[in-house]
């Protein structure tokens, strides 16, 4: 533990300068005057399939197997190692695949049920697999305290709670190393299924949203740190001009007229901000990070911020023939000095093809789809705050040897997230799922149980959280990945319940 600590702040060091660079950058930008190198411009989106009036119909990624036999368990083997792939169209490079497939291949497990994955790392590096947004013991969430060697192999093995039933994803959490392993291809979908779906009548799709950049070979593109667009990536969070879903190119879901269709959305990318919306069409929202509201809620966008999750209703109003746009509306996240010159360009995602079918019609929706009992704020032992600000959180970068908050078992707490600075950052909390109470004093319209949250640009967001279980050291951090291994994050320590806090 001690030398893990050490070798991390260690590797930490190597990364200050760049982050203090970036600070400069960032103090230029509140200068009216432009970066000395004019414009950054983000590189020209090269043409998508969609372009040339071919599209792929979407396809689910693989679901992992389940090789136990005994009831209520789910054992699988997945391997992280370097693959010859195409990640897009074109001749194979290498990438970083789950069981070699980007995106990685999907869990899918009840409520309740025991998970054991037997975890091989075959990649040239240390990794982990972080379990984003369940609620596991902290030995097993996977962070950069619990780093799995080159070479080695690890079990994770859990109990999934009952009543979280969501969609979840995983993805590589070792120290300062996140955002490359995740842009090489790691990630994958984790679909904690209810025994009682109110909704398991609705077909269903997966769609993982991601975005990457390549050279001309086809390999990754990563930036070199000390260039513009090094400096650009470190402050933005590394955006890619190609978006993917499930690691196509603007594919295209086929509906009837009529149907109604459950779409569960997850957006792994570093930095992105999807507002999504389709085009002619408003979206039922049902769910978030960790699964279904009281009630749908009818909106004519959504925003997905990068490590969000939401579930909605797509209905299919339109007509047999119909074509329309799923969109990645413009969103403004950014510091206007490295604001991506095409920001504000709506971009389709994929395409939703009307069959010729006639119309059909399903059954309705139902109008309460589970009870999302409010966490009780008269038990809150605690308030902090917590500011963010660019790199840091309450003024700090992360030290693994260090805890930042000190929190008890049983204890349920305030924290109110202020962001001072002029981006976006999605705050996100390991292990304890939380509701949001208020957004800048205006409380939040309806109940639901959140990872992340985003908070924009000079806002402050109060959530409320119990730590009903699981003692340890948890991270909390923003979401967007530059950020994350620069050490924006922090620790909290959920230590035994205090003699004096129990009645
Ligand atoms: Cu998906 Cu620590 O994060
Ligand atoms: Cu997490
Ligand atoms: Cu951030």
């Amino acid at each position: 533990m001690e030398r893990q600590s050490t070798s991390g702040c260690r590797r930490r060091d190597a990364t200050r300068t760049r982050l203090g660079r970036a600070g400069v950058l960032l103090a230029l930008c509140v200068w009216p005057r432009a970066h000395p190198n004019g414009s950054l411009r983000a590189p020209e989106p090269t043409s998508s399939l969609a372009a040339t009036g071919r599209s792929d119909t979407l396809r689910d990624p693989p679901v992992l197997r389940n090789l136990s036999r005994t009831p209520r368990t789910v054992e699988v083997n997945l391997t992280a190692s370097p693959v010859q792939l195409a990640l897009r169209p074109g001749s194979p490079t290498e990438a970083y695949a789950y069981n070699g497939s980007v995106p990685g291949p999907t869990l899918e497990v009840h409520e309740g049920d025991r998970v054991i994955i037997h975890f091989r790392n075959e990649l040239p590096e240390p990794t982990t697999i972080h379990w984003h947004g369940l609620h596991i013991p902290a030995a097993m969430d996977g962070s950069p305290l619990t780093p799995v060697a080159a070479g080695a192999r690890f079990d994770y093995v859990f109990t999934v709670r009952r009543g979280t039933a969501g969609t979840y994803w995983y993805h590589p959490h070792p120290d300062v190393r996140s955002g490359y392993q995740i842009a090489k291809g790691l990630f994958g979908a984790f679909i904690v299924r209810a025994n009682d779906d109110p909704l398991r009548m609705i077909p269903e799709k997966l769609l993982i949203l991601s975005d990457n950049r390549f050279n001309a070979d086809g390999s990754v593109q990563f930036a070199d740190p000390r260039s513009v667009e090094g400096i650009r990536d470190e402050v933005n969070g590394r955006e890619g001009d190609v978006l993917f879903v499930n690691g196509q190119l603007a594919p295209s879901i086929r509906i009837r007229s009529g149907q109604v269709q459950r779409w569960r959305v997850i957006n792994v990318t570093a930095a992105r901000l999807f507002r999504l919306g389709l085009v002619g069409h408003t979206l039922l929202h049902v769910g978030n990070d960790g699964g279904l509201f009281e009630r749908p809620v009818e909106v004519s966008r959504i925003d997905v911020a990068n490590s969000e999750r939401v579930e909605l209703l797509v209905r299919g109003t339109g007509s047999p023939g119909d074509r329309a746009a799923l969109q990645m509306l413009p969103y403004d996240r950014y510091v206007p000095q490295t604001r991506p010159h095409d920001w504000d360009i709506a971009r389709d995602l994929l395409t939703l093809t009307y069959t010729m079918a006639p119309r059909t019609t399903t059954p309705p929706v139902p109008a309460l789809l589970r009870r999302v009992p409010a966490l009780d704020t008269s038990a809150v032992s605690a308030t902090r705050v917590l500011v963010l600000s660019q790199g840091l959180i309450n003024g700090q970068m992360m030290d693994m040897a260090r805890i930042d908050v000190h929190s008890t078992l049983g204890a349920t707490e305030i924290w109110q997230i202020e962001n001072v600075v002029g981006m976006d950052h999605p705050f996100h909390l390991h292990g304890f799922e939380f509701q949001v109470l208020d957004r800048n004093g205006a409380p939040e319209p309806f109940r639901s149980w959140k990872d992340v949250v985003n908070v924009p640009k000079h806002e402050t967001v109060r959530i409320i959280v119990r730590f009903d279980d699981f003692p340890g050291l948890w991270m909390y951090h923003c979401h967007i990945l530059d950020h994350e291994d620069h050490g924006m994050m922090g620790v909290l320590e959920v230590g035994p319940p205090s003699p004096r806090a129990r009645t």
